[in-house]
């Protein structure tokens, strides 16, 4: 099937590509003329692992295109998939300019049928104002067309993998005819497909990923009591986590979710409960909760040092999460602002982000590994667990470097192990001498 894909960062990168994967013809549009520049010279303009080499292959087969006008998309293509950004406006809800602005070039060039189909994350209802929107801008009325919801799923680190084996496609259709182009496209991927109205379909994914927020912040809530009480929340996370109508997933406890859809997502789905009347409640406490355990954090680190000025410190994990070079949201860059603000001589490392942190720092110290980061240093945040850090070898630090203090933001590692080496350990929520009362 002849399909474009309007947008193409992290989700609409991927979708086209996995899309060509699995054997449709894809054109890939940005109106960021540099990103498709750099597509074009064979470059993935962000960190994605095993992106790279797929898109190569559907490139060099032919099934995969890249261009920076929307109409080359809407020619080339029966299906047409909206991937881009819904940030959030001041008052936390979704701002839907990129998308209003894009369905309008799309209806202005749209010269036969045409399934436009809403991947990014929009609030519900949105595909109702959409259908209006392609009509009032329809030159030719009598072209006829449908609006579909299919929301992504998929997590920036593990994209491909996740959009290879969807646990489910979700598909939100008023026609079936939508339907039927929607089954066609995805048959391929063997997925269990929930097929909804498009209301449906747009809540199942604020509803998602709200859950999940939910999830990080009520284990952090039960690691906040730990810390007050000498349990051990690694413990009692496996002891929640083995019932299987819990399950273990996003019961880590840390410094809390960042990235481009968990906080944003939260915000927006308050914002729609506000609308309609729901009390949102539920969702504020998920938002406090997280904004707690950054400052939290933060306060632990210069407490613990008795003030960070003129310290060298250094910052092990930039990116949100691990295998993504994306700081959206990302905690470090609060953990950056406020020991800076203190006077803190930072030492930042992280295997795939330092670039786009030092568009907003170009003057901190980028070391060239771990290593290079913790050897001036005298204590060592670690804010992402990305595996290169689990793999570090201690007893080297211990001997090697003036490095005394750990302060462990993800529960990377072991505490014994650490402390028995000498360090000072601190993590979130786990029986600790220093920080129990
Ligand atoms: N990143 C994720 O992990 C993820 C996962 C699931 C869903 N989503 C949702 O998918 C959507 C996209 O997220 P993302 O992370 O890929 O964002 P992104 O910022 O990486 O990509 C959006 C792209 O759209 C392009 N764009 C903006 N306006 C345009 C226009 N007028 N014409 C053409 N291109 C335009 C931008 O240049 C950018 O490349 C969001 O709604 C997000 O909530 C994201």
């Amino acid at each position: 099937m002849n399909i474009s894909i309007i947008g193409s960062g992290y989700v609409g990168l991927v979708t086209g590509t996995c899309l060509a994967e699995i054997g449709h013809n894809v054109i890939c549009v940005d109106n960021n003329i540099n990103k498709i520049k750099k597509l074009n010279e064979g470059k993935v303009p962000f960190y994605e692992p095993s992106l790279e080499p797929l898109i190569r292959y559907n490139v060099n087969e032919g099934r995969l295109k890249f261009s920076s006008e929307i109409g080359d998309g809407v020619k080339h293509s029966e299906v047409i998939f909206l991937c881009v950004g819904t940030p959030s406006l001041p008052d936390g809800s979704a701002n839907l300019g990129a998308v209003k602005q894009v369905v309008r070039e799309i209806a202005q060039h749209m010269d036969s049928y045409k399934l436009v189909v809403e991947k990014s994350t929009v609030p519900v209802q949105t595909g109702e104002w959409l259908d209006k929107l392609i009509y009032e801008y329809l030159e030719d009325k009598s072209i006829s067309y449908d609006i579909a919801s299919n929301p992504e799923f998929l997590r920036e680190g593990t994209a491909v993998h996740d959009f290879i084996h969807s646990d489910r496609i979700v598909i939100g259709v008023n026609s079936d005819k939508a339907a039927n182009l929607l089954i066609q496209i995805y048959t391929p991927l063997n997925a269990p497909i929930l097929i909804t109205d498009i209301n449906s379909a747009e809540l199942i994914k604020h509803a998602s990923n709200a859950f999940l927020a939910t999830k990080i912040s009520f284990i952090n809530f039960v690691a906040s009591i730990c810390e007050k009480t000498g349990a051990d929340i690694s413990k009692v996370k496996i002891g929640i986590g083995m019932d299987k109508r819990i399950g273990m997933d996003f019961l880590n406890a840390g410094i809390g979710f960042g990235g481009s859809c968990f906080p944003k997502d939260v915000s927006a789905f308050m914002a729609i409960a506000q609308k309609v009347g729901v009390n949102p409640a539920i969702l504020k406490s998920v938002e406090d909760i997280n904004i707690y355990q950054r400052e939290y954090f933060i306060t632990k680190i210069i407490d613990t040092l008795h003030g960070v000025k003129n310290k060298d410190i250094a910052i092990l994990g930039l990116s949100f999460k691990p295998d993504t070079d994306d700081i959206r949201q990302a905690p470090s860059l609060r953990i950056l602002e406020i020991l800076k603000k203190e006077g803190a001589n930072l030492r930042v490392y992280d295997p795939a982000a330092m670039d786009n942190v030092k568009e907003i720092y170009p003057h901190l110290y980028y070391a060239q590994d771990a290593y290079d980061a913790i050897s001036g240093s005298i204590a060592a945040v670690f804010v992402t667990e990305w595996k290169v850090f689990k793999e570090l070898d201690f007893l080297k630090i211990k001997n090697e470097t003036d490095c005394t203090t750990i302060f462990d933001g993800r529960n990377i590692f072991n505490s014994h192990r650490l402390e028995k080496l000498g360090f000072k350990y601190y993590s979130i929520g786990r029986a600790n001498k220093i920080i129990c009362v």
